[in-house]
């Protein structure tokens, strides 16, 4: 039997929802290349590709967008919870707990199918983390359902109270778009883990949520956000970025798994960062130290930074609270680990891998009076 450490280079199982090829320009959702998604489509297309399988043509989309739309409203029983959570959690427990919560609420059924469940989630994480968030702070009682058609339009609108500018409000829909899927990543495969023992949905998704938490997952926009925020220049950030290798810390936004030269997504999401920092001192003062990390990292540890990193620089542009940075994560990819579900159930072998013991060679038991 071989044996990598971290599962690193294992093929541990097949899918058709997306691909990783490095030399061949990066990645592509259901045969699509991603920057060309992220030019041509918006976020609801590419819910829709991820779920359907195909991209949809106008009638779908408007009527896919409405479906969402209608979703936003949450469950009386749930804001009522909201309520009771703490306002000092972090909105990634928040997020673990409501779909945990939805899931006794209005769990899977047969008038409730993984389509439905997957499109409810996709709907309304928005609404119970702005919910639960606006009441925390602001002492109101927010109405989910709002007007903007977009998740992206939504949830600006909804979280500054006013219309969000456009090229804030696309700067989050392209980021959506690139968080949505990434084939078998540690979240998805904690969701199709527990989806191979033909447990529910909720279940799936609530255990992916508790694995993109960590800062070596989802957690890292937040973590490079402290990091870029620490730094006032970048010769500053240059000699603390040295410092920190040398104590062999982790810099975190930087490096990947999978790709061994570049992060094909980061690219896109740079130049969106690049776009929004222009529009101010300060967040030209943030982008010329973020550029700056990225050389040291390159030229010291000949490591590029993933998409986390400059996502962190667009979302803190946006106005968006750097404890909201994973949970908008969760908002995107909530359609990847959902399409994922639905291919291992309908492909489905229990997950079951083996290990290798280190364990005490075999020895006798002592009896407990004489232990
Ligand atoms: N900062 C400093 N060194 C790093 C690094 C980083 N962000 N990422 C990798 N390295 C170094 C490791 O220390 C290790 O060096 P060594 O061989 O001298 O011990 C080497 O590069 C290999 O790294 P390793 O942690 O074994 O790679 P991995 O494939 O197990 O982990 C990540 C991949 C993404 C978890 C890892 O790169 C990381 O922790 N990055 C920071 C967190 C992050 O941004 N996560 C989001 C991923 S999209």
């Amino acid at each position: 039997m071989s044996y990598a450490k971290g599962l690193e280079g294992i093929i541990a199982g097949e899918t058709a929802i997306s691909q990783i090829n490095e030399e061949a320009g990066g990645l592509r959702y259901r045969g699509y290349a991603l920057n060309e998604l992220c030019e041509k489509s918006t976020f609801e297309e590419v819910a829709f590709l991820l779920l359907y399988g195909h991209l949809p043509n106008r009638a779908e989309l408007a009527a896919y967008r409405q479906t969402l739309l209608n979703l936003r409203a949450l469950p009386e029983r749930l804001r009522l919870l909201l309520e009771q959570l703490p306002k000092e959690a972090h909105p990634m427990d928040l997020l673990r707990t409501s779909t945990s919560a939805l899931g006794c609420f209005e769990p899977e059924s047969p008038q409730r199918d993984q389509y439905a469940i997957a499109n409810q989630l996709l709907a309304s994480f928005a609404s119970c983390m702005l919910y639960w968030w606006i009441f925390h702070r602001d002492g109101r009682r927010i109405d989910t359902r709002g007007g903007d058609d977009t998740i992206a339009g939504h949830f600006l609108h909804v979280l500054h109270n006013k219309t969000p500018d456009e090229t804030h409000r696309r700067a989050l829909d392209v980021s959506l778009i690139l968080y949505a899927e990434h084939e078998f990543n540690a979240s998805t495969f904690t969701a199709r883990v527990i989806a191979s023992t033909l447990s529910d949905f909720h279940s799936a998704i609530t255990g992916a949520i508790g694995a993109l938490r960590g800062p070596l997952h989802g957690g890292a926009n937040e973590a490079a956000m402290e990091l870029i925020q620490r730094y006032r220049t970048p010769d500053e950030a240059e000699a603390g970025i040295l410092q920190s290798l040398k104590n062999k810390e982790k810099i975190m936004g930087f490096g990947h798994r999978v790709y061994k030269h570049s992060d094909p997504r980061s690219d896109v999401i740079k130049e969106w960062a690049r776009k929004l920092a222009a529009m101010s001192e300060e967040g030209q003062r943030q982008f010329a130290v973020a550029e700056r990390i990225e050389a040291v990292m390159r030229r010291e540890k000949n490591l590029f930074p993933n998409l986390d990193f400059y996502s962190a620089i667009v979302y803190n542009r946006c106005g968006i609270p750097t404890p909201l940075f994973t949970p908008l994560f969760v908002m995107s990819r909530v359609t990847g680990w959902s399409a994922h579900i639905m291919e291992q159930r309908a492909q489905n072998r229990i997950i079951r891998p083996s290990s290798e013991y280190t364990g005490p060679a075999p020895r006798a038991i002592i009896p407990l009076a004489q232990r």
